[in-house]
């Protein structure tokens, strides 16, 4: 059975988790591929909250297998922690994760640089990173010298490995540390992480020959994308960006699931758009709308409480992330926030060096000069938290979305209306939205 992958079409925090948590249902297999404790994963079950930054959002689904593979940079504790606190709550964990030997560790020496580079590239050079050492990690990774696995946790020679890689660590980090001081100590290094692979010893394993069996079993399968696809290291907002492919591109090298395994790829963009840290963000509000919309729609960060950067729709962005991961439908979600709204703008085109363009540019330069072309569309101020079908919602929300539809390029297949599993309305292959398109 073709695998099913869900993507976030713009700068991460699109929602994604509760897409993941409600396609999870009778799956045998959640798949989280690549990124690492920078992404935040909240998942609501009634009353129950789950905040996840590693675990796949399917593990509060019961009986299905959940797993971390290859693609993923971990940092033992945060998922030790994130383990326990499952646990606590009764979600039974056991035989149901998996963890590739082959993902990369993040280590204490990472963390450290993640906050030296980052105090290094001030101002508008700051990428303004989560400071969860996955820059640092990925460099190490593709860097080999001084990289640690998740397989070498469990094998002979960790002590040796962690004393020589923190020796050249603190040699090439003292020039930036207050006296030449670098909080790193090898020996406590080694004690913490031997500790960490002992827990985590029985949830490491070969993901990568599981998942080819289960393909070969006709298994189905859930690849779960972390941040968003303008965050994509090779095709987003370079360098303002995360340091792993999280478009629908990273699926493969994630996994080791070839391409032709994918069967359909959903993609999730939020009825507006957000960003957190730096760079270029063409749509930006930086008015009472904008407040308006971090308020209702409570964008500050899952995993570092930061305020989201708030404004418009731009949908030249999402076409282009859409075509990018090939995705077959889109799941739109918060439109809610948007309910009180009089009037809203989405972005339809750039002007750039006085020039009209309908496409992503690919620099940053383009992107920070350019000016976005708005289409005002009427709001509904109507509450429609309690939407649960289409003609639930009123006309002018219809359009709304039917018109980012036309705009994308692609058909939306489920609408959130808030943050719980039933405030979600399923669109039938045969309900079209644009038939609700105001003239
Ligand atoms: P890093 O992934 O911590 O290196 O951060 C690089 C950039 O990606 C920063 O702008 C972060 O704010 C952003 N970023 C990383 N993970 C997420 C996420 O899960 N949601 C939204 N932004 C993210």
């Amino acid at each position: 059975m073709p695998g099913l992958c869900v993507i976030g079409l713009q700068w991460g925090d699109e929602a994604k988790g509760k897409l993941v948590d409600w396609l999870a249902e009778g799956r045998d297999l959640i798949v989280r591929y690549q990124g690492g404790a920078n992404a935040g994963h909240t998942v609501v079950v009634g009353e129950e909250v789950y905040k996840l930054h590693l675990i796949p959002s399917g593990i509060v689904n019961p009986g299905i297998m959940n797993l971390i593979t290859a693609g993923v940079v971990i940092h033992p504790g945060t998922l030790l922690g994130e383990i326990d606190s499952l646990l606590e709550r009764g979600v039974d964990i056991a035989d149901r994760l998996q963890l590739s030997g082959r993902a990369h560790c993040v280590m204490p020496w990472h963390i450290v640089e993640d906050k030296i580079w980052n105090q290094v590239n001030s101002g508008d050079e700051n990428i303004g990173t989560t400071l969860r050492g996955i820059g640092p990690c990925y460099r190490d990774k593709v860097g080999r010298s001084f990289a640690v696995r998740v397989s070498d946790l469990i094998q002979g020679g960790l002590e040796k490995q962690i004393h020589r890689i923190t020796e050249y660590k603190i040699q090439s980090l003292a020039p930036f540390c207050e006296n030449g001081e670098v909080d790193l100590d090898a020996s406590q290094i080694f004690a913490e992480y031997r500790q960490y692979a002992e827990r985590l010893r029985p949830f490491i394993a070969d993901t990568t020959r599981l998942l080819l069996d289960a393909v070969d079993q006709d298994k189905s399968i859930l690849f779960e994308g972390a941040q968003g696809s303008l965050l994509d290291v090779d095709f987003g907002t370079y360098p303002f960006v995360t340091s792993s492919n999280s478009s629908g591109v990273g699926v493969s090298s994630g996994t080791g699931v070839p391409g032709q395994w994918i069967g359909k790829t959903i993609g999730v963009a939020k009825s507006y758009s957000t960003r957190v840290g730096g760079g270029p963000f063409p749509t930006e509000l930086h008015n009472d709308t904008g407040e308006h919309i971090r308020i209702k729609g409570n964008e500050f960060g899952t995993t570092t409480g930061r305020p989201r950067r708030c404004g418009w729709f731009d949908a030249v962005a999402v076409r282009y992330t859409s075509r990018l991961s090939g995705t077959d439908s889109i799941c739109l979600t918060m439109l809610d926030v948007l309910s009180e709204l009089k009037e809203i703008q989405v972005c339809v085109a750039y002007e750039l060096d006085g020039q009209r363009i309908d496409y992503f540019p690919n620099n940053v330069d383009d992107l920070q000069r350019l000016t976005p072309v708005y289409e005002t569309l009427p709001g509904w101020q109507t509450d429609i938290t309690s939407a649960r079908k289409l003609d639930d919602l009123p006309p002018n929300a219809r359009s709304y979305a039917g018109r980012l539809s036309e705009l994308c390029e692609c058909p939306i297949e489920f609408i959130s209306v808030g943050p719980d599993r039933e405030q979600t309305i399923v669109l039938n292959p045969d309900e079209s939205l644009l038939d609700s398109l105001v003239s």
